[in-house]
Parts: C-alpha cells; sequence; structure tokens
C-alpha cells in the first residue's frame, strides 16, 4: 500500500477537495482499493464521505497518536492505497502524517499570501527526506500569477505540470459527497484530476515505499 499526503500550512489551499477527487479518481483508474484518512479534526473529508453514497474509496478513522499501526492495519486489510487529509498547521501532527507517507502533495494557490506560507510547509517535508510535489490549485488561464507561482514552486521541487483550475464544480459536487467525475465526467474539471491523478500515479511509482513497521516516535512528545 502506497501513502500519499495532502499537507501545506495555508488555510483554503484545497487540501480535502483533492483528497476526495483524488481519492476516487485513483479508485476509478484501478490504483486501489483506496481507503481516506481524515487527520483534521475540523473533519471536513469525514463529513464530505458520510454525505456519500458510492462505497468507495473507503475511509477509515485516523488515531492521531497511532498512524503508524492504522497504517499498518490497512495494508493487511489489502488496501492499495491511502490518501490522508491534514489540518492547516505546521503540528506534530502534520508531521507525523508527512513522516508516513511515501509522497507529500502541497497544493497551493497561485497568491503571494500561499507561496510565502507554503515555505514552512517545505520545510518541513524536506527535513523529513519526503518526496514532495506542488499543485496548483484555483489558478486562471492565462493568469500571470499562476505561471509566476509555477517559477517560484519549482525553484523549491517539481511542479505538477496539472494545475487545477478555480471552478465552481469542485465545491458543488462536494456538496452531495460526489466529485467532479461523478456529477460532471464529461467536464473540463474531471479532465483535470484525472491528469493530475496520472501525474501523481507517475511519481509514485518512481518512489520508494515507505517502510511503517515498528511504533513511530513523534519528534514533538505528541505519542502515547
Ligand atoms: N479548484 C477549485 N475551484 C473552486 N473552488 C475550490 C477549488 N479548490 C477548492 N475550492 C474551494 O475552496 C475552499 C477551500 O478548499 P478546501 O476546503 O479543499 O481547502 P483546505 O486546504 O482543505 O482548507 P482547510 O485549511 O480549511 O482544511 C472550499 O470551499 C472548496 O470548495
Ligand atoms: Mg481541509
Amino acid at each position: 500500500m502506497r501513502v500519499i499526503s495532502f499537507a501545506c500550512q495555508k488555510g483554503a489551499a484545497g487540501k480535502t477537495t483533492l483528497v476526495g477527487h483524488v481519492g476516487v479518481q485513483a479508485e476509478l483508474a484501478g490504483a486501489g482499493p483506496v481507503v481516506l484518512l481524515d487527520t483534521d479534526q475540523q473533519g471536513a473529508l469525514a463529513e464530505w464521505w458520510n454525505s456519500r453514497q458510492p462505497e468507495q474509496p473507503a475511509f477509515a478513522h485516523a488515531v492521531i497518536d497511532q498512524l503508524t499501526e492504522t497504517i499498518a492495519q490497512l495494508r493487511d486489510m489489502g488496501f492499495g492505497l491511502c490518501i490522508i487529509d491534514s489540518a492547516s498547521a505546521i503540528s506534530p501532527t502534520v508531521e507525523q502524517v508527512i513522516a508516513i507517507s511515501d509522497l507529500v502533495v502541497i497544493p497551493c494557490r497561485p497568491s503571494p499570501h500561499d507561496l510565502r506560507a507554503a515555505t514552512k510547509t517545505i520545510d518541513l517535508v524536506d527535513g523529513l527526506g519526503k518526496q514532495k510535489v506542488f499543485v496548483l490549485n484555483g489558478a486562471t488561464e492565462g493568469d500571470r500569477l499562476t505561471e509566476e507561482a509555477r517559477a517560484v514552486l519549482s525553484e523549491a521541487g517539481p511542479v505538477s505540470p496539472v494545475a487545477i483550475f478555480n471552478h465552481p464544480d469542485y465545491a458543488d459536487s462536494m456538496f452531495d459527497g460526489l466529485t467532479v467525475m461523478e456529477t460532471t465526467p464529461d467536464g473540463d474539471c474531471a479532465r483535470e484530476i484525472t491528469a493530475l491523478w496520472d501525474f501523481l500515479a507517475g511519481i509514485l511509482g518512481q518512489t520508494a515505499p515507505q517502510v511503517t513497521d515498528g511504533p513511530f516516535t513523534a519528534r514533538h512528545g505528541t505519542s502515547g
């Protein structure tokens, strides 16, 4: 089982939206069975999943200080991919999430505030020696800021060639526990998410699996 987490200290970067969408698309693409984990106390991903009719992807309850054990159990249960949502913070919990990930996706909106705020997340991921990739979210076609943001981020690491554009369908679809692949499968948004998943799957294919056997030791003393 591979583990992808979405992390960004900046609020409203699109973590929860992209976890839900990428989770559904990964399942559709045959990378599953997929299980989602919500480690954000806001519980937005859990609420979305609870309002959902389709049974896939699965959802697992995350006990924060037992993430390593949870991941091992999910692996034993036969899941092929675990995707983790995290809080907008630099916290011991987010650090634990990153530590158990094979790949950390950092969504970033093309704005100066978001770019500055990404620095702390980048430092955390790099400090833990984890593979990361940036995804521009809320982009606008032909917008100078989007291209500038891509240039700035690419100095810190790989940037997904697929940007996710600003479109109301992303929020609309999630009202009903769905995603754009399920509400507007022939639309541009569904094509974006499909392309994003294909890109992430390619990176994951080149990334060594994270070894999660044995107890995880939180660096800031949150275990127990
Ligand atoms: N590409 C997009 N186009 C339009 N709206 C979007 C897009 N991505 C996210 N949103 C909307 O932006 C808001 C924030 O997105 P989301 O909740 O996914 O971010 P987050 O990083 O998880 O935020 P939080 O910090 O609260 O956890 C939501 O209302 C969501 O519907
Ligand atoms: Mg969120």
